[in-house]
């Protein structure tokens, strides 16, 4: 019996049941929803064009149709465009999917509001899809379309520079949702090669698991590094480009802390092995030389 083993156990049972949460948090509305990418928020988006004197006629219209005392305060102007667009407050993305819905009590912190306060309610989800692609411009061209307003992508100015940002890193996206899938079946090896050790003694066991729990958090840290790139650089691209039509996007730093918490688990699994090996040696060289000294 190795009883030290029960702790490299513990730290991949949780880095296991960690690395599935990073998989299907918020590929359901009810199912750890605040754990996204990042977050889109959309809720201004067209302020640029409410500023402006002559819009482009749909969106006079839509204006025009408005009560004149919501049209003396622009950022009223605002709200009112996007959800007369049919646009929602914000696009949550997900490793499977991505989720939306409103801010409450409202979109803009004020002297009694501060920004902590306001709170995201998501009022769906999409469907789950395996190597999901995060797409904003399709997703809020279909809304337009949706909405019946004749308003296109091309009206609120969307820049090219964001979609050209985020098609850059469907491949990663990819690249880590398959990763997450073989880090989930590598630890899942992991743990049982370590309850294994449990039971042999030798220093053979010992090896094989630190071996197994290497390849493992390789995996892991493989693909938290790549799911960290996609969030930083998804966020960069959208904040700088969007920011002139109204766009804002914001890091899931919860997710983040998720997915490094499961591979630094993996790594104590991984230090806790290499110490067996280390010391379990040294525990038979002392044993052998006694037995020697004995015999
Ligand atoms: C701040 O916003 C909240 C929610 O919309 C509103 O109830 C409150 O009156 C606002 N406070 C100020 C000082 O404008
Ligand atoms: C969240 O949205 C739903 C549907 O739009 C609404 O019924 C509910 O009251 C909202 N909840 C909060 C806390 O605002
Ligand atoms: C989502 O799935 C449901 C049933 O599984 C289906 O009816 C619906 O059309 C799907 N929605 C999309 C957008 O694919
Ligand atoms: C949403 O974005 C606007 C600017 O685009 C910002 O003023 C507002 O504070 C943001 N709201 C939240 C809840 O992040």
């Amino acid at each position: 019996m190795r009883l030290t083993a029960i702790f490299p156990i513990l730290c991949l049972l949780g880095a296991l049941v960690l690395s599935f949460l990073c998989l299907f948090a918020g590929s359901k509305q009810s199912f750890l929803p605040s754990y996204d990418l990042l977050t889109l928020n959309t809720s201004r988006i067209g302020s640029n064009l409410v500023s402006e004197n002559s819009p482009i006629e749909p969106l006079q219209d839509i204006f025009s149709a408005l009560p004149d005392a919501i049209n003396e305060e622009i950022s009223q102007r605002a709200d009112a465009l996007a959800s007369r667009l049919g646009v929602d407050d914000f696009y949550s993305v997900h490793i499977l999917n991505y989720c939306f819905g409103t801010y409450t009590p409202s979109v803009l912190p004020n002297a009694t509001l501060p920004l902590s306060d306001i709170k995201r309610n998501i009022t769906g989800c999409s469907n789950r899809t395996a190597m999901f692609e995060f797409s904003p411009g399709e997703i809020i061209e279909q809304r337009l379309n949706e909405s019946g307003v004749d308003v296109t992508l091309d009206d609120l100015q969307w820049p090219e520079d964001i979609q050209t940002g985020i098609d850059a890193l469907h491949a990663v996206q990819a690249a880590v949702f398959i990763l997450y899938c073989i880090s989930i079946a590598l630890v899942f090896v992991a743990l049982v090669a370590a309850v294994f050790g449990v039971v042999g003694n030798g220093r053979l066991s010992a090896c094989v698991n630190v071996l197994i729990t290497a390849v493992a958090l390789l995996a892991f840290g493989v693909a938290s590094a790549l799911v960290t790139a996609v969030v930083v650089k998804g966020t960069d691209v959208i904040n700088q480009h969007g920011e002139q039509i109204g766009l804002q996007a914001s890091r899931g730093n919860k997710f983040l802390a998720l997915t490094w918490a499961g591979a630094g688990l993996v790594f104590l699994a991984l230090v806790a092995w290499v110490v067996e090996v280390c010391v379990g040696g040294r525990r038979k060289r002392r044993s052998g030389y006694a037995a020697a000294k004995t015999g």
